[in-house]
């Protein structure tokens, strides 16, 4: 089956990538040439671990191609996947101007048969409205389904391989049908293929992400609340999560969710809400303590020091959002940084991946190190914001060697309070027994 996937970004690349992989004929298509070009050329736009040998691969075998021609492979598409961005708009509501401009475009070149998935994350009611702008365009009915997805960045291909469940919105069984076949060689081990109307496959998008960030700032305000009645957050979560009702995942607290995804959906549903009349009190609160949460650890230091710290010269350990990406889109470091420099402190940073984006941003207002242990040179605290393994067992004699004063402030919780005492360092965490 020919299948194009427009949008070569995150989501349109791993998507198509993976089906090709599954042996279907997929040409991923985007406007940008330059990063066409560079596809072409074998280099992978993204850091996604497995990704650019699974590209390479099937781009030698020519099952998947690179374009920027529309009119060379839309027509003869069976499924047209869409996987354009859809950023964060001023009012917190999604920007669907690129995907109005691809309907627009592919309307004239759709096969008779065609299918228009939409992968993009979008508002509830886009799908029935793409169906509605098609008709108008081409002057009949064009098949239009949702195809949600459910990727990790770091974990995408085995996400998209072995996936919990698949989701499709559809207004046809017959729809629905095509898709659980392209998704065939991905549906193993009972996992469900869920087919459902339109807006609750759109739905299902949202409330999945909007759920897990409900779990991560509601455990990280317990977290909060820990230290301030001498619990451990650790022992709790452990206390609750074999309570299989609670279970053990997206429990750890930390210096708040990033990403690209839930700070974005929170506030799109935040939106919708807002369209339809209603106020979602609980996302609202969701996103407000996940912002407070990105100042947690620049608290910390500021007390610590306090109050001052000028002159001080901050180790800032992980700048991606989280671990196996160099995302940084609302990645709780910039925050923490941001806090540092306007106090006047110095800050040395480190991150196995992601130092490019941050250079990009912050050019040299800080210093960029090679190694985790030079960013500590000379410094008075390190503060961890992504769990990388290579953070997990640090040789703390040699880090004590290399720092002025050796006080960690780990925003992943990533060391036992008890063994950092019994080493003689400075330590706190989120939501410790112990900790101020
Ligand atoms: C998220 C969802 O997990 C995917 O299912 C979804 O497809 C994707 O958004 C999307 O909408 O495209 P992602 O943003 O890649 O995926 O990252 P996650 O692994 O979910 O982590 C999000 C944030 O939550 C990170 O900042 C992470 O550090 C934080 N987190 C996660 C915690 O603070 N505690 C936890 O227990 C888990």
């Amino acid at each position: 089956m020919k299948i194009t996937v427009i949008g070569t970004g995150y989501v349109g690349l791993v998507t198509g990538t993976c089906l090709a992989d599954s042996g279907q004929d997929v040409t991923c298509l985007d406007i940008d040439e330059g990063k066409i070009e560079r596809l072409n050329a074998g280099e992978i736009p993204i850091y996604e671990p497995g990704l650019t040998e699974l590209v390479t691969r099937n781009h030698a075998a020519k099952r998947l191609t690179f374009t920027t021609d529309y009119a060379a492979s839309i027509p003869s598409a069976r499924c047209v996947f869409i996987a354009v961005g859809t950023p964060q708009g001023d009012d917190g509501s999604a920007n669907l101007s690129g995907l109005w401009a691809v309907v627009e475009t592919i309307a004239p070149l759709l096969a008779e048969n065609a299918i228009v998935v939409i992968k993009s994350t979008v508002p509830v009611g886009t799908n029935r409205k793409t169906a509605a702008r098609l008709a108008e365009l081409t002057g009949r009915n064009v098949d239009v389904a949702s195809n949600p997805e459910f990727l990790k960045e770091g974990a995408a291909i085995d996400d998209f391989t072995k996936p919990d469940r698949i989701v499709v919105g559809v207004d046809r069984p017959e729809v629905a049908e095509v898709l659980k076949n392209i998704h065939k060689p991905f549906l193993r081990n009972e996992h469900p293929f869920l087919a459902m109307g339109w807006e609750s496959a759109e739905m299902t998008k949202y409330v999945a992400n909007c759920m897990l960030a409900t779990k991560i700032s509601f455990i990280n305000e317990m977290a909060n609340l820990c230290e301030h009645v001498g619990a451990d957050v650790n022992e709790v979560r452990r206390g609750i999560g074999h309570d299989a009702r609670i279970g053990f995942k997206f429990l750890f607290p930390g210096v708040g969710y990033g990403g690209s995804c839930f700070p974005k959906d929170v506030r799109a549903l935040i939106r919708v809400a807002d369209d339809n009349d209603m106020t979602c009190r609980m996302l609202a609160a969701v996103d407000e303590v996940n912002d407070v949460q990105k100042h947690v650890l620049g608290e910390k230091l500021y007390r610590y020091f306090d109050g001052d710290l000028s002159g001080k010269t901050i180790a800032v350990w992980g700048l991606a959002f989280k671990p196996r990406t160099d995302d940084i889109r609302e990645a709780p470091a910039l925050v923490l940084i941001d806090r540092l420099l306007s106090e006047g402190a110095s800050v040395r940073v480190h991150d196995p991946v992601a130092m490019k984006n941050v250079k990009a941003v912050l050019g040299d207002k800080v210093a960029f190190c090679e190694h985790h242990y030079d960013a500590a040179e000379g410094a008075d605290a390190v503060a961890i914001c992504t769990e990388w393994n290579e953070y997990r067992m640090p040789d703390w004699e040699f880090l004590r060697h290399k720092m002025k004063n050796c006080a960690i402030f780990d925003g992943r919780n990533l060391f036992d309070p008890a063994a950092m005492r019994d080493l003689g360092i400075w330590y706190t965490g989120i939501g410790l027994a112990g900790d101020d």
